[in-house]
């Protein structure tokens, strides 16, 4: 059973610490049991405190082999793989085991360029926009460029994930209430990872905020 997603790619700062964690808390959120797997040696150890998931400190070869072992062999629980910028073996290594492999990318060309090298080195993986434009006009040329530079990976390119604020709070130590614009963000995103799993969901309802691509 496909279990796993790896966030990775070789920029820095595209959304892949955050994605992770927006993804395992839709899942957590879908009734899912999931872990985000750190593996960024630069980033600190968040509490499992109000969270719908568990955030799992794999900043170690031993810690990391563990988790994902663990995740590959349990049944029903899901692995949510956040990766580092500027990691290409590191992300080799996240990527092999990975059911699905995302790599985010910001509306700026130099994003498209390198995750267009990435898509390239990664031939299983899909582009992932993030942080994407809501304002309608912005958002028309942000989707323009995807036309333009990412043209030979049209097919491969997903919905986006639109900007909202409030994803830093997941990235606090301790996870304050969150608002439902939030929930509903991660519930859809969460959704289509699972389409992408090819795995059936009951409670798929996702809104045009992720897929009104
Ligand atoms: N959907 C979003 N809406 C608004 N801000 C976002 C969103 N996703 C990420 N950000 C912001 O963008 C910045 C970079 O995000 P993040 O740290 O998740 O990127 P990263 O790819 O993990 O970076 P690194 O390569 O350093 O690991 C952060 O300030 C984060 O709050
Ligand atoms: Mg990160």
């Amino acid at each position: 059973m496909a279990q796993i997603v790896s966030i990775i790619g070789n920029k820095g700062g595209t959304g892949k610490t955050t994605l992770s964690h927006m993804i395992a808390h839709g899942l957590g959120l879908l009734g899912k049991q999931s872990v985000c797997v750190l593996t960024d040696l630069t980033r600190e150890k968040l509490s499992k405190a109000s969270r719908t998931y568990l955030p799992y400190d794999a900043r170690s070869p031993d810690n990391l082999d563990k988790v994902m072992r663990t995740i590959q062999n349990v049944p029903d629980w899901y692995g949510v793989v956040d990766g580092g910028g500027n990691r290409p073996a590191t992300d080799r290594m996240l990527a092999d085991p990975a059911d699905l492999i995302l790599l985010p990318f910001r509306d700026s060309h130099e994003d498209m360029r390198t995750v267009a090298q990435d898509l390239e080195r990664f031939p299983r993986a899909r582009a992932l926009p993030s942080q994407w434009p809501v304002d309608l006009e912005e958002r028309a040329l942000a989707d323009d460029g995807i036309e333009k530079i990412l043209a030979n990976f049209r097919h491969r390119v997903l919905p986006p994930v639109p900007t909202i604020s409030a994803s830093k709070l997941l990235l606090q130590s301790d996870v304050p209430p969150l608002p439902p614009i939030l929930d509903r963000v991660c519930r859809d995103l969460a959704t289509q990872i699972f389409r992408l799993w090819g795995q059936p969901l009951d409670q798929a309802t996702p809104s045009d905020l992720v897929g009104g691509r």
